[in-house]
């Protein structure tokens, strides 16, 4: 068993609405390793990193995406940071991956100042430009295609994943 899509790409970006969007399309359920890891930990993401930290997280999430790749047949969609796990990397080769790109206009616009999401919890501008800079290669090298959001609504983001795989 292998997922339709499998949607990485940064916070904010629309991977849970687009991906629930694409779940419908094509009649299958939607899945999410962040919630996966909520339901499993029993405590919130942000409580994770704040109690044991981001390597803890990472490894939480690897085993999660791990998972939810062997068991779930429709939509995926993982964590933004998923990508910075080089075993979360290697898991995703053969796996039909779209990642869903913005700008960091588009970014700062989207989430502006959003504290429940940990690591933008200051100055979101820089935060943003350092974390597309970093991260920009790693969705690249595990896409199969990759589906610029910015000024799209989430339908015609959804019409042009379907297009583009
Ligand atoms: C993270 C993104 C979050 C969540 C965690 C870390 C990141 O997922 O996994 O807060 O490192 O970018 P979303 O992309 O679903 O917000």
């Amino acid at each position: 068993m292998s997922p339709r899509i499998v949607l990485v790409g940064p916070m904010g970006v629309g991977k849970t609405t687009v991906g629930e969007l694409l779940a419908e399309r094509l009649g299958c359920t939607f899945r999410d390793t962040d919630a996966d890891i909520v339901a499993a930990e029993g405590r919130e993401i942000s409580d994770i990193f704040i109690e044991e930290g981001e390597p803890h997280f990472r490894e939480l999430e690897r085993r999660a995406v791990r998972e939810a790749l062997a068991d779930h047949d429709g939509v995926l969609a993982l964590g933004g940071g998923a990508v910075m796990d080089e075993g979360t990397r290697a898991l995703l080769a053969e796996h039909a991956v779209v990642y869903l790109s913005m700008d960091v206009e588009e970014a700062v616009k989207r989430t502006g100042l959003n504290v429940a999401r940990p690591l933008l919890a200051v100055n979101p501008r820089k935060q943003w430009r350092e974390l597309m800079e970093a991260r920009r290669p790693l969705y690249q090298e595990v896409a199969r295609v990759v589906v610029a959001t910015d000024g799209r609504a989430p339908e015609e983001v959804a019409e042009a994943v379907l297009e583009a795989l």
